[in-house]
């Protein structure tokens, strides 16, 4: 598979996995210059400003807006080179990637610009606009994308806390409209308008501008309090379980047993595993992912110890299994990765990095036979009857 200019290009926007210093250097200035064009934004907002600073945080404001609205159109230019097939066709995927939520952000983070500069607005009407650029930034951190991962997995019990809370407000406003609206018939004039003092109690804000008058009206605003503290504590509680849960099952836990069940390692002593598990890093990857690049340069071998993987070889993309190992290629040969590498599945895999990689094939003679023996079948594209063959 050779690389057209666009699939480096659309390789240079990436920001999956981690990232080179090009990379870094790209997002680094599309984060700028959101970053700039929204602090130019709210700075401009300041009032009393001198017409000099005004006109620099205009210009500051554009500035930024020109290159987020270049970052919209190089990814709607690259979008299908984002995906795993570049033959696939390419509407479809600007279409997708124009519906995707990251989309959205980048074609609302371009119009504000677009729009005052074609003359259609001015600059005081859609200025807000711009500060939803600063979402750009959930493509780099990948603790946001846990987060969401989190709340998905909770829904349920966050939808019935949520449902709870409703509830307990509405009741409360109520009751609390029946014991106030006699002493205060302007303030509490109605169960809507009580809506917003049993929020406002709830969440334990409590600005001051409805406040009971009645003994019972007290009374009862106290009970609320307490139960609105339990109540709004639970969602925190909830996401903060569903946090370590998750980091859990992400870092599974590389455990002796595993590694020996591992067929590469079948031969080693127990004092050798225990070694070897030192030297395994887990990773968890999600369906459809690019674990291995074709042409680039190989940092790690990998094992598979859950899910399915496919290498994207001609004339037919071969698939492989738990237990079952790749990415050797490229660290025997010290060459670059002879072919593309896409997770079928989740996978749960255990990365060596090359260094510890040429470590372990120098002291284990066995698992280096194994490896190169293998590596060779590839190479001729033998396939992988071999393995498949021991389990
Ligand atoms: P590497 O070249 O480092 O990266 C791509 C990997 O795909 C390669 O190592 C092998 O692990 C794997 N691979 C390449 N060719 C084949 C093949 N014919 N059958 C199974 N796996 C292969």
């Amino acid at each position: 598979m050779e690389f057209t200019r666009r699939q480096h290009a659309a390789r240079l926007i990436d920001s999956s996995g981690s990232m080179s210093a090009p990379q870094i250097a790209v997002a680094g200035a599309f984060m700028g210059a959101a970053v700039v064009a929204s602090a130019a934004f709210a700075a401009g907002t300041i009032p009393n400003l001198s017409d000099s600073t005004r006109e620099l945080a205009r210009g500051a404001y554009l500035a930024g807006g020109l290159v987020l609205t270049v970052e919209f159109l190089l990814r709607l230019w690259l979008a299908p080179q984002t995906e795993i097939d570049p033959a696939l066709a390419t509407w479809p995927f600007r279409r997708r990637y124009l519906m995707s939520g990251m989309g959205i952000v980048d074609v609302l983070s371009a119009l504000p610009v677009v729009l005052v500069l074609a003359g259609v607005a001015s600059y005081e009407d859609v200025g807000e606009l711009m500060l939803i650029s600063l979402c750009k930034s959930a493509r780099y951190v990948a603790g946001l994308g846990l987060l969401t991962q989190v709340v998905r997995n909770e829904a349920r019990s966050l939808v019935s806390v949520l449902l709870l809370l409703m509830i307990l407000v509405v009741l409360a406003s109520g009751l609390m409209y029946r014991f106030e609206h006699d002493a205060q018939p302007e303030i509490f004039s109605s169960v809507p308008t009580t809506i917003w003092w049993a929020v406002v109690t709830v969440a334990t804000v409590g600005y001051g501008d409805m406040t009971p008058a009645t003994d019972l009206g007290r009374l009862f605003g106290g009970i609320i309090m307490i139960l609105g503290v339990a109540t709004f504590a639970m969602p925190a509680g909830i996401l903060a379980s569903g946090f370590a849960s998750e980091m859990r099952r992400r870092n599974f836990l590389v455990t002796w047993q595993t590694v020996a069940n591992v067929p590469l390692f079948e031969d080693l002593n127990a004092a050798e595993i225990t070694e070897i598990t030192r030297l395994l890093r887990p990773q968890v990857i999600p369906a459809h992912r690019v674990v291995v690049h074709h042409g680039d340069t190989g940092d790690a071998m990998y094992i598979i110890m859950s899910g399915e993987v496919e290498v994207e070889i001609t004339p037919k993309p071969v698939r492989l299994k738990q237990g079952q190992f790749f990415g050797e290629i490229a660290l025997l040969k010290d060459i670059e990765r002879t072919a593309t590498v896409i997770t079928m599945t989740d996978c749960q895999l255990l990365a060596i990095p090359a260094a510890d990689f040429r470590n372990l094939m120098s002291r284990h003679p066995k698992i280096n036979e194994k490896i190169t023996r293998q590596a060779e079948r590839r190479l001729q594209n033998f396939g992988d009857s071999f393995t498949e063959a021991h389990h």
